[in-house]
């Protein structure tokens, strides 16, 4: 079955309305648009509606469409049901239609070169399939499926019932920053003063800031790949280089700290971790971190980025090591953490940076241009949070037991596929399934499957199953699954996906 037609509306663009497409059609038209992503931003209309293609077999008008976008949106033409098959592309805007020719508005090169976040209009667009009717089976977000702990709620809700919705510190209330002091010290056995911690709206700003603060135009960063998605796009905004070092799937996609030596140069300037990894929940061994600290050691000017925002979601026998405890690195480590995974707070936007005293400044002086403190609502809200107990206490330990159900039943699920590898997560809430040997198969009705992409795409088209393709993550063997979500809707993904390889395994040998 395939799935379906879309509009792609904007104020900006003229829109040529294409009338139902066969199922190839909605293929060939999307794997262009998502292989083209990086130059779009998305916007979801709230009247968002997508309509199903075979509903409408009588339109016969054909495609042409421009994969020129600069910006698309997906629109409803909804009179009650969904009453139209319409297709809408693009064409690209005319400058001199719309805006004075004196003008100039174009965008800055800093801005063109950034890639837009993959795993955001993946999910955008399964979210506005769904709106629509589309039983899509969302596996795509990277966001917790339970609900906020009502103690932690509540806290943000007295918040505001209490008038504390002013402007926080900049660097964030000291009641919270002496909180994540405490905690860092009884989970990290890291002591901080509240004046080396800066509390921002979400760990993406926390990262965002530790990177402009410390690297200069011309710098390398160095990011072990599979990459959670802004990590190269934040290095670009800082006018350095990303350098990325590949692992294997055999490693567990772990970084060799040998391949780290033969790649470190007197530019390399920051070493972003990510432990437990998105996207491959991998977990950093304390005595893997120990060789990468040695090698560390000898290059004076390397400093390392731990993104620890997944520390909580581990899975025994794997533990956390929080970089910064490690022996002299201390000094050389921004250890950046937040609220959103754990304790299911990616809404309130809150989470913070770790690190020595005039780094934390300057981050704070970033923060004081760009956006002040956090939310103060959010911020009594983190408190709660924190007061939850060590690691989160039982709250957060019954979230860990569910998806650690679920990591197992998918582990099983896919070590009985053929032609499937994985590599088994000890943390976070995503497997990183590399597919590869289904690459050059054909799928009839949707052509050629020959990357991670053009995959993604043919489980969304023919199963509705949205996952990311692994490219975004710096992979393209492989497809990232996030498995916040139930385990019955993990069991029909598992089917759908199951079904979907089957074919494929006529057209090429796996
Ligand atoms: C590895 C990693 N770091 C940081 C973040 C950003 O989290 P926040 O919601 O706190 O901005 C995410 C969110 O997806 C993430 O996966």
């Amino acid at each position: 079955m395939s799935l379906i037609g879309m509009v792609l509306h904007s104020n900006f663009f003229r829109s040529i309305a294409l009338l139902t497409p066969t199922p190839p059609t909605f293929s060939r038209l999307y794997i262009p648009l998502l292989k083209s992503l990086d130059s779009f931003t998305t916007r979801t209309s709230s009247a968002a509606a997508i309509s199903r293609v075979q509903q409408y077999p009588d339109s016969k008008k054909p495609i042409s469409f421009q994969p020129l976008p600069l910006s698309l949106s997906y629109c409803s033409r909804k009179s009650g049901k969904v009453s139209s098959s319409t297709v809408c592309a693009m064409s690209k805007p005319n400058d001199a239609e719309t805006l004075p020719s004196s003008v100039d508005t174009s965008l800055s090169p800093r801005v063109k070169s950034l890639k837009s976040s993959k795993t955001m209009v993946i999910s955008d667009l399964a979210a506005t399939l769904v709106q629509s009717g589309v039983p899509v089976v969302r596996l795509a977000a990277g966001e917790p499926d339970f609900d906020t702990p009502k103690i932690i709620a509540e806290a943000g809700i007295n918040a505001i019932r209490d008038g504390f919705t002013r402007y926080s510190l900049n660097a964030g209330i000291t009641e919270l920053r002496e909180a994540i002091c405490r905690k860092l010290k009884e989970e990290n056995g890291l002591s901080y003063a509240p004046d080396q911690i800066l509390v921002s709206n979400g760990a993406k700003q926390s990262l965002l800031q530790a990177v402009l603060a410390v690297c200069s135009p011309g710098d390398e960063v160095i990011i072990p790949a599979p990459y959670w998605v802004s990590y190269t796009e934040q290095a670009r905004l800082a006018d350095a280089t990303p350098v990325i070092i590949p692992t294997k799937i055999s490693d567990n996609f772990l970084l060799d700290p040998k391949v780290l030596e033969s790649k470190l140069t007197e530019k390399s300037r920051l070493l972003i971790l990510c432990s437990p990894s998105n996207p491959t929940g991998s977990v950093y061994p304390k005595s893997l971190l120990e060789e990468i600290a040695l090698i560390i050691a000898k290059h004076p000017r390397l400093m390392v980025l731990s993104d620890e925002i997944y520390e909580h979601i581990i899975y025994a026998p794997a533990t956390h090591t929080s970089f910064a405890s490690l022996p002299d690195m201390y000094d050389r480590t921004l250890t950046v953490n937040g609220f959103s995974k754990a304790f299911a707070m990616t809404g309130w936007r809150l989470g913070y940076l770790a690190g020595p005293k005039h780094i934390v400044a300057a981050c704070s002086k970033l923060q004081g241009q760009v956006s002040s403190g956090a939310s103060s609502i959010s911020q009594k809200a983190g408190v709660a949070a924190l007061g939850l107990g060590k690691a989160g206490g039982e709250t957060v330990a019954e979230m860990v037991k569910a998806y650690r159900e679920r990591r197992d039943f998918l582990v099983k699920s896919f070590r009985e596929m053929e032609g499937v590898k994985i590599s088994e997560p000890q943390g976070a809430f995503y497997l990183f399934i590399d597919f590869s040997a289904y690459y050059g198969s054909e799928a009839e009705g949707f052509g050629l499957i020959n990357d991670s992409s053009s995959l993604a795409l043919y489980f969304l088209d023919k199963f509705q199953v949205a996952v990311v393709p692994g490219d975004a993550f710096g992979d393209d063997s492989c497809i990232r699954i996030s498995y916040a979500t139930s385990l019955d809707v993990l069991r029909v993904a598992v089917e759908k996906i199951r079904k979907a390889l089957e074919p494929l395994r006529a057209t090429v040998s796996v």
